[in-house]
C-alpha cells in the first residue's frame, strides 16, 4: 500500500538545524515527499546524517542548498510544492536591519 502522504510535496527550509532535522524525520515517517534546505552540502559535520537519509530513500527526500541572504535561492525548492514550514533561523536579532532577509 503506497504511504498516506506520498504524493504530497513538503518544502523544509533549514533542516540541519535541530528542529529542522526532527521535522525531516517526522515527515518522511508519514510518508511526505521532502524538499530540505541546507546552506552547503559539503558541510559534513551538519548535513551528512540528512545525506545518508537522502541516499537511503531516493525520491522522498531531496537536498538543496539554498541561502536565505541570497535572492532567489528558494524559489525552486517551493515552487509547486504543496506545503512550506519555515523552519531556519538568522534574523531574530536583527529583523528590521539591512541584509535581512525572509521568504
Ligand atoms: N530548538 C528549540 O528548542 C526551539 C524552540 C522553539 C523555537 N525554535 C525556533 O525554531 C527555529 C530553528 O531552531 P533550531 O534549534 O533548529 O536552530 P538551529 O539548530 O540553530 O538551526 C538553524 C537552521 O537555520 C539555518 N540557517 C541559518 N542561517 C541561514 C541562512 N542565512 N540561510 C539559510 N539557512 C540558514 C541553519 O543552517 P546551517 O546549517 O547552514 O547553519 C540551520 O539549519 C528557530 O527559529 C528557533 O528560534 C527552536
Amino acid at each position: 500500500m503506497a504511504p498516506q502522504h506520498a504524493s504530497q510535496v513538503v518544502a523544509v527550509t533549514g533542516v540541519s538545524g535541530y528542529i529542522g532535522s526532527e521535522v525531516v524525520k517526522q515527515l518522511l515517517e508519514k510518508g511526505y515527499t521532502v524538499r530540505g534546505t541546507v546552506r552547503s552540502k559539503s558541510n559534513t559535520g551538519k548535513v551528512q546524517h540528512l545525506l545518508t537519509l537522502s541516499d537511503a530513500l531516493p525520491g522522498q527526500l531531496e537536498l538543496f542548498e539554498a541561502d536565505l541572504l541570497k535572492a532567489g535561492d528558494f524559489d525552486n525548492v517551493v515552487r509547486g510544492a504543496d506545503f512550506v514550514l519555515q523552519r531556519l533561523e538568522r534574523c531574530w536579532q536583527g529583523r528590521h536591519q539591512e541584509g535581512c532577509g525572509y521568504l
